[in-house]
């Protein structure tokens, strides 16, 4: 069955259209999907974003005789992740939503609990962490059938260079927490 169009894609009718006027989006994806797999990737935005906010202030608060080796792997890993939300945010952009972008909406959309107000111990952070990459994995795979469903190879491939960062970060922080 042929996919409808989106209103106002035709070639040539973008002309004369002011500053500010929604332009339709014409890219084989439909409205609906595009709504769906744009949802999808918020949620993912806001959990890296939590992730991203809690790995940096466990950099600044780490403690203990492993301070030099955490303080320095956690701002490895904080500059991924901040690197990581723009081009999830930039996809939602693609397929034509607003991304999300505020404290309130990323606490609404994020499967990830805030950092703790009183720092927790060394090890107790490496727990955190690990499990706050397991839970970005998990929402990040939700998202999967939604692409493939709609043929949405950019966010299949996005998701799939996600999913490759935080189960092998995962890993590395499961590791340290084993004997
Ligand atoms: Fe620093």
């Amino acid at each position: 069955m042929a996919k409808k169009k989106d209103a106002g894609a035709t070639p040539g009718t973008s002309v004369g259209i002011s500053v500010g006027t929604s332009v339709g989006i014409n890219i084989g994806i439909s409205e609906k999907d595009r709504a769906a797999i744009a949802g999808g990737l918020s949620r993912l935005l806001a959990d890296s974003y939590t992730l991203y906010l809690t790995t940096h202030n466990f950099h600044w608060n780490v403690t203990g005789p492993m301070f030099n080796t955490l303080h320095a792997m956690f701002m490895t890993q904080y500059t991924e992740l901040w690197t990581a939300v723009d081009p999830i945010a930039e996809r939602i952009r693609s397929l034509g939503h607003p991304a999300p972008g505020s404290y309130a909406q990323f606490g609404k959309l994020s499967s990830l609990k805030d950092a703790p107000t009183t720092p927790p111990k060394a090890m107790e952070m490496v727990r955190i962490l690990m499990e706050g990459h397991e839970a970005v994995a998990r929402t990040a795979r939700g998202i999967f059938p939604l692409a493939a469903e709609a043929s949405d190879e950019p966010t299949a491939d996005l998701l799939t260079q996600r999913l490759t960062v935080h189960e092998q970060t995962a890993w590395m922080l499961r590791s340290l927490l084993e004997d």
